[in-house]
């Protein structure tokens, strides 16, 4: 692992949740701290936090999903830390509901924060971690949801699953050049994802409270249920620092759910069962496989 001492992180989403205390854990292994987001009022109290307790922290109003935003908080961090070495693609929104009705404003707002955010962070940042040859890392914030697609989640299942595919494209891109790349999937962690919405920007239907959409149908109560009774962020950020030591790339915080991923392995192994048997191929395709 690189010393992280002295090295700085910029994080996305980062003024409250799992990015916050990630950045909490990285300010306690000596870390310069850049936090983001698109909320500046909870941004700012997360800094003052991060400063009163004696941390390098420092924070910038950046909304991943405008390219404008995410270069010129690079640029702030730079001007601010000198370099950069550390990208946490961490902001993610999610809103929940049968296929045929979510509506195609909220798809674009997933896809633009979700996996679009996430490319151009990627884009910004990692040519300046590159510029100064000291090393680094991108750690990609997916979900389990991006292993096994969510019944009722959709968009958002389709865009971590896409995450998690980029990380491991990334992976092999970036390694050479000195750059660690993560991906980090949990499962339920106690939040206030479930109220995404109140961030939704005015261009994909403006912010709408959970406590509205609660008033409307309170049977919609069960999206909150897992997630305030998952592990909470603090774990995950302990996590994190954990697994950046071991340089593990698949950062997994609910080992749980394992079966449930291995019953997606074992429903794709019989799909190939079922093709190694097809007759239909038999007649076009050879046995032995080419590594494709
Ligand atoms: N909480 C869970 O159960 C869970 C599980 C798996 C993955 N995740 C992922 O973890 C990440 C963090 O989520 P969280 O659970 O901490 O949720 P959260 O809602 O508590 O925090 C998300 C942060 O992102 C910010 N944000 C929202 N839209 C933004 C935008 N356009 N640009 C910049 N910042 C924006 C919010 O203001 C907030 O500070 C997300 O990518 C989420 O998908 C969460």
């Amino acid at each position: 692992m690189l010393e992280l001492k002295g090295k700085t992180v910029f994080i996305t989403g980062g003024a409250e949740g799992i990015g916050y205390h990630i950045g909490r854990r990285l300010a306690h292994a000596g870390m310069n701290i850049m936090l983001s987001d698109i909320d500046t009022t909870v941004l700012d109290k997360a800094v003052k936090t991060l400063k009163k307790e004696g941390f390098n922290a420092e924070g910038v109003k950046c909304d991943v999903s405008i390219p404008e935003d995410l270069e010129s908080a690079a640029q702030k961090t730079i001007d601010t830390f000198g370099k950069v070495h550390m990208l946490i693609n961490n902001a993610g929104v999610g809103a929940s509901g049968p296929q045929q009705r979510i509506k195609e404003n909220d798809w674009r707002w997933m896809i633009d924060v979700n996996l679009m955010g996430v490319v151009t962070g990627t884009q910004v940042f990692v040519p300046l971690i590159q510029s100064h040859g000291e090393g680094g890392w991108l750690i990609n914030v997916a979900s389990m949801a991006g292993f096994k697609g969510e019944s009722f989640a959709g968009p958002y299942s389709a865009t971590k699953a896409a995450v998690v595919s980029l990380s491991e494209t990334w992976r092999s891109e970036l390694g050479p050049s000195g750059i660690n790349v993560s991906v980090l999937c949990p499962g339920y962690v106690k939040s206030r994802i479930y109220d995404s919405m109140r961030n939704r920007q005015e261009c994909y239907g403006g912010p709408v409270h959970f406590e509205q959409i609660l008033r409307k149908n309170p049977k919609l109560s069960i999206l909150k249920e897992p997630v305030v009774t998952g592990i909470d962020t603090e774990i995950v950020g302990h996590r994190v620092l954990e697994a950046l030591a071991n340089d593990e790339f698949y950062i997994f915080t609910h080992p749980e759910i394992r079966d449930l991923v291995n019953m997606q392995f074992n429903n794709i192994t019989e799909g190939f069962d079922q093709a190694d048997a097809s007759p239909v191929l038999d007649t076009v395709l050879p046995k032995e496989s080419p590594n494709t």
